[in-house]
Protein backbone atom coordinates (compact mmCIF):
# COMPACT_ATOMS: atom_id res chain seq x y z
CA UNK A 1 0.00 0.00 0.00
CA UNK A 2 1.08 3.34 -0.01
CA UNK A 3 1.36 5.42 2.88
CA UNK A 4 2.17 9.35 3.72
CA UNK A 5 2.84 9.64 7.74
CA UNK A 6 2.67 13.62 8.11
CA UNK A 7 5.11 14.43 11.22
CA UNK A 8 8.88 12.35 11.54
CA UNK A 9 9.27 12.69 14.69
CA UNK A 10 9.60 9.62 16.81
CA UNK A 11 6.41 8.03 16.47
CA UNK A 12 6.21 9.15 12.65
CA UNK A 13 9.73 7.99 11.73
CA UNK A 14 9.81 4.29 13.65
CA UNK A 15 6.31 4.05 11.86
CA UNK A 16 7.08 5.02 8.38
CA UNK A 17 10.54 3.01 8.58
CA UNK A 18 8.46 -0.16 10.18
CA UNK A 19 5.31 0.04 7.20
CA UNK A 20 8.78 -0.27 4.75
CA UNK A 21 9.86 -3.13 6.54
CA UNK A 22 6.23 -4.48 5.86
CA UNK A 23 6.79 -3.68 2.37
CA UNK A 24 4.32 -0.77 1.76
CA UNK A 25 5.76 2.37 0.24
CA UNK A 26 5.74 5.27 2.71
CA UNK A 27 6.46 8.68 2.07
CA UNK A 28 7.47 10.78 5.30
CA UNK A 29 6.50 14.35 5.34
CA UNK A 30 7.95 17.02 7.66
CA UNK A 31 7.23 20.77 6.95
CA UNK A 32 11.17 21.20 8.95
CA UNK A 33 13.06 21.37 5.50
CA UNK A 34 16.67 20.72 7.42
CA UNK A 35 15.62 17.87 9.19
CA UNK A 36 14.03 16.26 5.63
CA UNK A 37 17.17 17.03 4.00
CA UNK A 38 19.19 15.08 6.96
CA UNK A 39 16.58 12.21 6.67
CA UNK A 40 17.66 12.13 2.97
CA UNK A 41 21.20 11.32 4.06
CA UNK A 42 20.16 8.81 6.19
CA UNK A 43 20.41 11.18 9.51
CA UNK A 44 17.69 10.46 12.82
CA UNK A 45 17.83 12.96 14.66
CA UNK A 46 17.44 11.47 17.59
CA UNK A 47 19.15 7.84 18.76
CA UNK A 48 16.99 4.63 18.76
CA UNK A 49 19.13 1.23 18.53
CA UNK A 50 18.25 -0.09 14.74
CA UNK A 51 16.47 3.12 13.12
CA UNK A 52 19.39 4.83 11.30
CA UNK A 53 20.18 0.89 10.02
CA UNK A 54 16.64 0.98 9.08
CA UNK A 55 16.07 4.27 7.31
CA UNK A 56 18.95 3.91 5.42
CA UNK A 57 18.44 0.80 3.56
CA UNK A 58 14.97 1.45 2.69
CA UNK A 59 15.52 4.83 1.87
CA UNK A 60 17.84 2.69 -0.23
CA UNK A 61 15.68 0.17 -1.97
CA UNK A 62 13.02 3.02 -2.64
CA UNK A 63 10.34 1.95 -0.37
CA UNK A 64 10.55 4.97 1.80
CA UNK A 65 11.31 8.39 1.01
CA UNK A 66 10.57 11.86 2.92
CA UNK A 67 9.33 15.27 1.28
CA UNK A 68 8.11 18.66 2.76
CA UNK A 69 5.09 18.52 0.70
CA UNK A 70 1.97 17.54 2.42
CA UNK A 71 -0.11 18.15 -0.85
CA UNK A 72 1.80 15.32 -3.49
CA UNK A 73 2.10 12.88 -0.53
CA UNK A 74 -1.67 13.24 -0.19
CA UNK A 75 -2.35 12.75 -3.54
CA UNK A 76 0.09 10.20 -3.97
CA UNK A 77 -0.87 7.66 -1.04
CA UNK A 78 -4.02 5.76 0.02
CA UNK A 79 -3.56 6.34 3.95
CA UNK A 80 -2.47 8.91 5.46
CA UNK A 81 -1.05 8.89 9.11
CA UNK A 82 -0.71 12.09 11.34
CA UNK A 83 1.64 11.81 13.81
CA UNK A 84 2.99 15.57 14.41
CA UNK A 85 3.49 15.84 18.23
CA UNK A 86 0.89 17.29 20.43
CA UNK A 87 2.97 19.09 23.24
CA UNK A 88 1.41 19.86 26.28
CA UNK A 89 -0.04 23.52 26.63
CA UNK A 90 0.38 25.62 30.52
CA UNK A 91 -2.15 23.99 31.54
CA UNK A 92 -1.73 20.17 30.82
CA UNK A 93 -4.17 19.48 27.53
CA UNK A 94 -2.77 18.97 24.60
CA UNK A 95 -1.89 21.44 21.73
CA UNK A 96 -3.25 20.40 18.77
CA UNK A 97 -2.51 23.28 16.71
CA UNK A 98 -0.48 21.20 14.50
CA UNK A 99 -2.95 18.67 14.12
CA UNK A 100 -5.54 21.55 12.80
CA UNK A 101 -2.85 22.69 10.60
CA UNK A 102 -2.20 19.20 8.48
CA UNK A 103 -5.59 18.18 8.62
CA UNK A 104 -6.37 21.56 6.82
CA UNK A 105 -3.65 20.75 4.22
CA UNK A 106 -4.91 17.29 3.46
CA UNK A 107 -8.49 18.04 2.92
CA UNK A 108 -6.90 20.45 0.41
CA UNK A 109 -5.07 18.05 -1.43
CA UNK A 110 -7.73 15.33 -1.60
CA UNK A 111 -8.74 14.34 -5.09
CA UNK A 112 -10.42 10.90 -4.65
CA UNK A 113 -10.85 8.80 -1.15
CA UNK A 114 -8.38 8.56 1.48
CA UNK A 115 -8.04 7.41 4.55
CA UNK A 116 -6.67 9.51 7.50
CA UNK A 117 -5.52 8.26 10.75
CA UNK A 118 -4.39 9.77 13.52
CA UNK A 119 -1.88 8.32 15.00
CA UNK A 120 -0.51 10.84 17.26
CA UNK A 121 -2.05 10.83 21.43
CA UNK A 122 -4.55 12.78 21.28
CA UNK A 123 -7.87 13.83 22.98
CA UNK A 124 -11.01 12.07 23.03
CA UNK A 125 -13.60 13.03 20.21
CA UNK A 126 -10.42 14.73 18.44
CA UNK A 127 -11.93 12.34 15.25
CA UNK A 128 -14.71 14.43 15.42
CA UNK A 129 -13.24 17.27 14.85
CA UNK A 130 -10.95 16.07 12.28
CA UNK A 131 -13.88 14.39 10.14
CA UNK A 132 -15.64 17.99 10.66
CA UNK A 133 -12.39 19.99 9.56
CA UNK A 134 -11.92 17.77 6.48
CA UNK A 135 -15.47 18.17 5.70
CA UNK A 136 -15.84 21.78 5.80
CA UNK A 137 -12.30 22.41 4.17
CA UNK A 138 -11.72 19.60 1.69
CA UNK A 139 -11.86 21.36 -2.39
CA UNK A 140 -12.88 18.48 -3.89
CA UNK A 141 -16.68 16.59 -3.13
CA UNK A 142 -14.89 13.16 -2.83
CA UNK A 143 -15.18 10.40 0.19
CA UNK A 144 -13.16 9.75 2.82
CA UNK A 145 -12.57 8.28 6.18
CA UNK A 146 -10.71 9.14 8.99
CA UNK A 147 -9.58 6.20 11.77
CA UNK A 148 -7.75 6.18 15.43
CA UNK A 149 -4.89 3.80 15.40
CA UNK A 150 -2.71 4.60 19.14
CA UNK A 151 0.85 3.72 18.92
CA UNK A 152 2.20 1.84 21.92
CA UNK A 153 5.54 2.45 21.39
CA UNK A 154 8.79 2.44 23.78
CA UNK A 155 10.99 4.61 23.14
CA UNK A 156 14.30 2.35 22.79
CA UNK A 157 13.02 -0.83 21.90
CA UNK A 158 10.49 1.14 19.44
CA UNK A 159 11.66 -0.93 16.39
CA UNK A 160 10.85 -4.60 18.44
CA UNK A 161 7.37 -2.80 19.76
CA UNK A 162 6.02 -1.53 16.27
CA UNK A 163 6.78 -5.07 14.67
CA UNK A 164 6.06 -6.86 17.94
CA UNK A 165 2.90 -5.23 19.48
CA UNK A 166 0.79 -6.82 22.11
CA UNK A 167 -1.78 -5.66 20.20
CA UNK A 168 -2.81 -3.54 17.36
CA UNK A 169 -5.83 -0.87 18.12
CA UNK A 170 -8.25 0.34 15.38
CA UNK A 171 -11.26 2.78 15.79
CA UNK A 172 -13.18 2.99 12.44
CA UNK A 173 -16.54 4.27 11.44
CA UNK A 174 -16.60 2.11 8.13
CA UNK A 175 -16.20 -1.33 7.25
CA UNK A 176 -13.63 0.45 4.17
CA UNK A 177 -11.35 1.52 7.10
CA UNK A 178 -11.55 -1.28 8.66
CA UNK A 179 -10.58 -2.93 6.08
CA UNK A 180 -7.54 -0.91 4.70
CA UNK A 181 -6.24 -0.75 7.92
CA UNK A 182 -6.42 -4.55 8.82
CA UNK A 183 -4.58 -5.19 5.31
CA UNK A 184 -1.88 -2.76 6.23
CA UNK A 185 -1.13 -4.83 9.49
CA UNK A 186 -1.96 -7.87 8.13
CA UNK A 187 2.02 -9.24 8.22
CA UNK A 188 1.78 -8.55 11.92
CA UNK A 189 0.77 -11.37 14.43
CA UNK A 190 -1.03 -9.76 17.30
CA UNK A 191 -4.50 -9.34 18.42
CA UNK A 192 -6.22 -6.66 16.47
CA UNK A 193 -8.85 -4.71 18.14
CA UNK A 194 -11.59 -2.77 16.19
CA UNK A 195 -13.15 -0.28 18.49
CA UNK A 196 -15.17 3.19 17.54
CA UNK A 197 -13.06 6.03 17.18
CA UNK A 198 -13.39 7.48 20.84
CA UNK A 199 -12.68 4.30 22.16
CA UNK A 200 -9.63 3.97 20.39
CA UNK A 201 -8.50 7.44 21.70
CA UNK A 202 -9.42 6.30 25.21
CA UNK A 203 -7.67 3.32 25.20
CA UNK A 204 -4.24 4.92 24.73
CA UNK A 205 -4.63 7.37 27.58
CA UNK A 206 -6.37 4.77 29.71
CA UNK A 207 -2.96 2.64 29.06
CA UNK A 208 -0.43 5.46 29.74
CA UNK A 209 -1.85 6.58 32.97
CA UNK A 210 -2.72 3.00 33.94
CA UNK A 211 1.38 2.43 33.59
CA UNK A 212 2.09 6.05 35.40
CA UNK A 213 0.10 4.41 38.17
CA UNK A 214 1.54 1.15 38.46
CA UNK A 215 4.79 2.80 38.73
CA UNK A 216 3.77 5.56 41.18
CA UNK A 217 2.00 2.54 43.15
CA UNK A 218 4.90 0.39 43.45
CA UNK A 219 7.00 3.55 44.66
CA UNK A 220 4.49 4.70 47.53
CA UNK A 221 5.09 0.62 48.33
CA UNK A 222 8.98 1.33 48.47
CA UNK A 223 8.00 4.24 51.15
CA UNK A 224 6.77 1.47 53.26
CA UNK A 225 8.90 -0.94 53.04
CA UNK A 226 11.40 1.49 53.84
CA UNK A 227 9.63 2.13 56.68
CA UNK A 228 9.29 -1.38 57.56
CA UNK A 229 12.47 -2.59 57.15
CA UNK A 230 10.79 -4.76 53.89
CA UNK A 231 12.64 -4.92 50.66
CA UNK A 232 10.77 -3.34 47.29
CA UNK A 233 12.32 -5.32 45.39
CA UNK A 234 11.07 -9.07 46.42
CA UNK A 235 7.97 -7.39 47.38
CA UNK A 236 7.33 -6.67 43.81
CA UNK A 237 8.80 -9.84 42.68
CA UNK A 238 5.93 -11.58 44.55
CA UNK A 239 3.19 -9.61 43.73
CA UNK A 240 4.27 -9.56 39.90
CA UNK A 241 4.31 -13.60 39.70
CA UNK A 242 0.62 -12.94 40.06
CA UNK A 243 -0.97 -12.98 36.77
CA UNK A 244 -2.98 -10.60 37.53
CA UNK A 245 -0.92 -7.84 38.19
CA UNK A 246 2.46 -8.75 36.14
CA UNK A 247 5.74 -7.74 37.43
CA UNK A 248 7.38 -4.88 34.63
CA UNK A 249 6.37 -1.40 35.31
CA UNK A 250 6.76 -2.24 39.39
CA UNK A 251 10.23 -1.15 39.44
CA UNK A 252 10.69 1.72 42.37
CA UNK A 253 12.86 4.52 41.40
CA UNK A 254 12.86 8.21 40.98
CA UNK A 255 9.62 8.12 39.00
CA UNK A 256 8.64 7.92 35.98
CA UNK A 257 9.98 10.92 33.10
CA UNK A 258 9.76 10.96 29.22
CA UNK A 259 7.91 13.22 27.03
CA UNK A 260 4.86 10.52 27.01
CA UNK A 261 3.67 9.17 30.61
CA UNK A 262 3.84 12.50 32.43
CA UNK A 263 2.52 14.47 29.42
CA UNK A 264 -0.84 11.42 28.86
CA UNK A 265 -1.13 11.84 32.72
CA UNK A 266 -1.77 15.19 32.66
CA UNK A 267 -3.73 15.14 29.62
CA UNK A 268 -6.35 12.36 30.91
CA UNK A 269 -6.91 14.26 34.15
CA UNK A 270 -7.76 17.24 32.11
CA UNK A 271 -9.93 15.48 29.60
CA UNK A 272 -11.53 13.49 32.24
CA UNK A 273 -12.25 16.82 34.53
CA UNK A 274 -13.64 18.40 31.01
CA UNK A 275 -16.41 15.82 30.65
CA UNK A 276 -17.07 16.25 34.42
CA UNK A 277 -15.23 13.54 36.71
CA UNK A 278 -12.26 14.36 38.86
CA UNK A 279 -9.66 11.74 38.68
CA UNK A 280 -8.36 12.33 42.07
CA UNK A 281 -6.42 9.30 41.46
CA UNK A 282 -4.59 10.40 38.80
CA UNK A 283 -3.87 13.34 40.36
CA UNK A 284 -2.27 11.14 43.72
CA UNK A 285 -0.11 9.14 40.91
CA UNK A 286 1.31 12.65 39.97
CA UNK A 287 2.10 14.12 43.33
CA UNK A 288 3.96 10.71 44.14
CA UNK A 289 5.83 10.87 41.40
CA UNK A 290 6.98 14.48 41.77
CA UNK A 291 7.71 13.89 45.25
CA UNK A 292 9.91 10.60 44.27
CA UNK A 293 12.57 13.37 42.81
CA UNK A 294 12.50 15.45 45.95
CA UNK A 295 13.34 12.16 48.16
CA UNK A 296 15.78 10.77 46.44
CA UNK A 297 17.86 14.16 46.80
CA UNK A 298 17.11 14.25 50.51
CA UNK A 299 18.37 10.47 50.87
CA UNK A 300 21.88 12.18 49.25
CA UNK A 301 21.39 15.19 52.18
CA UNK A 302 20.75 12.48 54.22
CA UNK A 303 23.75 10.73 53.37
CA UNK A 304 26.73 13.55 52.69
CA UNK A 305 25.21 15.50 55.61
CA UNK A 306 25.92 18.88 53.87
CA UNK A 307 25.57 18.98 50.07
CA UNK A 308 26.91 22.81 49.58
CA UNK A 309 30.56 22.44 47.78
CA UNK A 310 29.80 18.46 47.48
CA UNK A 311 30.68 16.70 44.09
CA UNK A 312 28.29 14.29 42.98
CA UNK A 313 28.94 12.27 40.22
CA UNK A 314 25.75 11.39 38.28
CA UNK A 315 25.54 8.67 36.28
CA UNK A 316 22.37 9.05 33.75
CA UNK A 317 20.85 11.88 32.13
CA UNK A 318 18.25 10.63 29.57
CA UNK A 319 14.71 10.26 30.99
CA UNK A 320 15.64 6.13 30.40
CA UNK A 321 18.30 3.75 29.02
CA UNK A 322 18.89 3.38 25.39
CA UNK A 323 17.67 7.05 24.32
CA UNK A 324 19.10 10.24 23.74
CA UNK A 325 15.67 11.62 25.40
CA UNK A 326 15.86 14.42 27.66
CA UNK A 327 12.47 15.23 27.67
CA UNK A 328 10.88 15.48 31.03
CA UNK A 329 13.91 13.48 32.64
CA UNK A 330 14.22 13.09 36.29
CA UNK A 331 18.16 14.02 35.81
CA UNK A 332 16.63 17.63 34.97
CA UNK A 333 15.22 18.38 38.31
CA UNK A 334 17.47 16.24 40.44
CA UNK A 335 20.57 18.48 39.23
CA UNK A 336 19.03 21.79 39.74
CA UNK A 337 17.95 20.35 43.40
CA UNK A 338 21.07 19.50 44.11
CA UNK A 339 22.82 22.90 42.39
CA UNK A 340 20.25 24.81 44.35
CA UNK A 341 21.85 23.33 47.89
CA UNK A 342 25.46 24.27 46.71
CA UNK A 343 26.36 21.12 44.84
CA UNK A 344 28.98 20.73 42.20
CA UNK A 345 28.02 18.31 39.14
CA UNK A 346 29.94 16.07 37.05
CA UNK A 347 27.22 14.10 35.26
CA UNK A 348 27.92 11.32 32.39
CA UNK A 349 25.90 9.65 29.80
CA UNK A 350 26.33 6.91 27.42
CA UNK A 351 24.11 9.04 24.44
CA UNK A 352 22.62 11.51 25.83
CA UNK A 353 25.16 13.96 26.89
CA UNK A 354 24.85 16.16 23.67
CA UNK A 355 21.20 16.99 24.36
CA UNK A 356 21.94 17.53 27.76
CA UNK A 357 24.29 20.03 26.82
CA UNK A 358 21.59 22.23 25.90
CA UNK A 359 19.36 21.81 28.72
CA UNK A 360 21.67 21.49 31.87
CA UNK A 361 23.53 25.00 33.30
CA UNK A 362 27.46 24.37 35.22
CA UNK A 363 27.59 20.94 35.04
CA UNK A 364 31.02 18.73 33.98
CA UNK A 365 30.53 16.35 31.34
CA UNK A 366 32.23 13.39 31.82
CA UNK A 367 33.29 10.79 29.21
CA UNK A 368 32.02 8.02 31.36
CA UNK A 369 31.65 7.27 35.02
CA UNK A 370 35.18 7.04 35.96
CA UNK A 371 35.82 10.20 34.93
CA UNK A 372 32.70 11.34 36.78
CA UNK A 373 33.74 9.67 39.57
CA UNK A 374 36.90 11.03 40.04
CA UNK A 375 37.36 12.95 43.28
CA UNK A 376 33.54 13.03 44.08
CA UNK A 377 32.31 12.45 46.85
CA UNK A 378 29.28 10.40 46.13
CA UNK A 379 28.05 8.99 43.01
CA UNK A 380 24.14 9.12 42.11
CA UNK A 381 22.51 6.53 39.68
CA UNK A 382 20.04 8.42 37.81
CA UNK A 383 19.40 6.16 34.93
CA UNK A 384 19.75 2.14 34.69
CA UNK A 385 22.23 1.98 31.50
CA UNK A 386 23.94 -1.03 31.26
CA UNK A 387 27.28 0.64 31.19
CA UNK A 388 26.91 1.46 34.76
CA UNK A 389 25.12 -1.79 36.01
CA UNK A 390 28.81 -3.08 34.60
CA UNK A 391 31.05 -0.58 35.91
CA UNK A 392 34.26 -1.27 37.78
CA UNK A 393 33.59 -0.75 41.01
CA UNK A 394 36.69 -1.69 42.95
CA UNK A 395 38.04 1.42 40.66
CA UNK A 396 35.12 3.20 41.45
CA UNK A 397 36.20 2.71 45.31
CA UNK A 398 39.20 4.02 44.45
CA UNK A 399 38.47 7.11 42.40
CA UNK A 400 35.80 8.57 44.80
CA UNK A 401 36.69 10.50 47.71
CA UNK A 402 34.26 8.59 50.11
CA UNK A 403 33.07 5.26 49.14
CA UNK A 404 29.41 6.36 48.50
CA UNK A 405 26.69 5.13 46.19
CA UNK A 406 23.03 6.69 46.21
CA UNK A 407 21.19 4.53 43.75
CA UNK A 408 17.83 5.98 42.61
CA UNK A 409 17.29 2.42 40.12
CA UNK A 410 17.94 -0.51 42.33
CA UNK A 411 20.87 -1.48 40.09
CA UNK A 412 23.61 -2.88 42.65
CA UNK A 413 22.86 -5.76 45.63
CA UNK A 414 23.17 -4.02 48.70
CA UNK A 415 25.31 -6.89 50.34
CA UNK A 416 27.47 -7.37 47.90
CA UNK A 417 28.24 -3.36 47.54
CA UNK A 418 28.55 -3.41 51.50
CA UNK A 419 30.94 -6.57 51.45
CA UNK A 420 32.93 -4.19 49.28
CA UNK A 421 33.09 -1.65 51.68
CA UNK A 422 30.66 1.23 50.15
CA UNK A 423 28.26 3.13 52.05
CA UNK A 424 24.83 1.81 49.54
CA UNK A 425 21.91 3.82 49.87
CA UNK A 426 19.06 2.79 47.30
CA UNK A 427 15.33 2.43 47.10
CA UNK A 428 12.89 1.17 49.11
CA UNK A 429 15.17 -1.69 50.75
CA UNK A 430 17.31 -1.40 53.95
CA UNK A 431 20.55 -2.21 54.22
CA UNK A 432 21.36 -4.65 56.86
C1 LIG B 1 5.67 5.00 27.25
C2 LIG B 1 4.74 3.77 27.12
O1 LIG B 1 5.36 2.65 27.77
C3 LIG B 1 4.47 3.47 25.67
O2 LIG B 1 3.54 2.41 25.56
C4 LIG B 1 3.90 4.73 25.00
O3 LIG B 1 3.70 4.51 23.63
C5 LIG B 1 4.85 5.90 25.18
O4 LIG B 1 5.10 6.09 26.58
P1 LIG B 1 8.29 5.48 26.99
O5 LIG B 1 7.97 6.91 27.30
O6 LIG B 1 9.21 5.17 25.86
O7 LIG B 1 6.95 4.65 26.69
O8 LIG B 1 8.95 4.87 28.31
P2 LIG B 1 8.61 3.71 29.36
O9 LIG B 1 9.46 2.55 29.08
O10 LIG B 1 7.16 3.49 29.46
O11 LIG B 1 9.13 4.40 30.70
C6 LIG B 1 8.58 5.61 31.14
C7 LIG B 1 9.22 6.07 32.43
O12 LIG B 1 8.84 5.25 33.50
C8 LIG B 1 10.74 6.08 32.42
O13 LIG B 1 11.20 7.26 33.06
C9 LIG B 1 11.11 4.86 33.24
O14 LIG B 1 12.34 4.99 33.88
C10 LIG B 1 9.96 4.83 34.24
N1 LIG B 1 9.69 3.48 34.78
C11 LIG B 1 9.25 2.49 33.96
C12 LIG B 1 9.84 3.25 36.14
O15 LIG B 1 10.22 4.14 36.91
N2 LIG B 1 9.52 2.01 36.64
C13 LIG B 1 9.08 1.00 35.84
O16 LIG B 1 8.82 -0.09 36.37
C14 LIG B 1 8.95 1.24 34.46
Amino acid sequence: MKIAIIGTGYVGLVTGACFAELKHRVVCVDNDASKVRALKMFKVPFYEPGLEEMVRRHARNGRLSFSTQISSAVKNSDVIFIAVGTPPKENGEADLTGIESVVRAIATSMHSYRLIVEKSTVPVDTGRRVQHTIETNKAKNVPFDVASNPEFLREGQAIHDFLHPDRIVIGVESARAEKILRQLYADIPAPLIVTDIKSAELIKHASNSFLALKISYINAVARVCEAAGADVERVAEGMGLDGRIGRTFLDAGIGFGGFCLPKDLDAFVGISQKLGYDFGLLKEAKKINESQKELFVRKIENRLWNIKNKTIAVCGLSFKPNTDDMRFAPSVDIIALLQQLGARIRACDPQATKKAKGLLKDVVFCRDVYEAARGSDCLIIVTEWNEFKEMDLKRIKKLLKQPIIIDGRNIFDPALLEAMGFSYVCIGRTSK
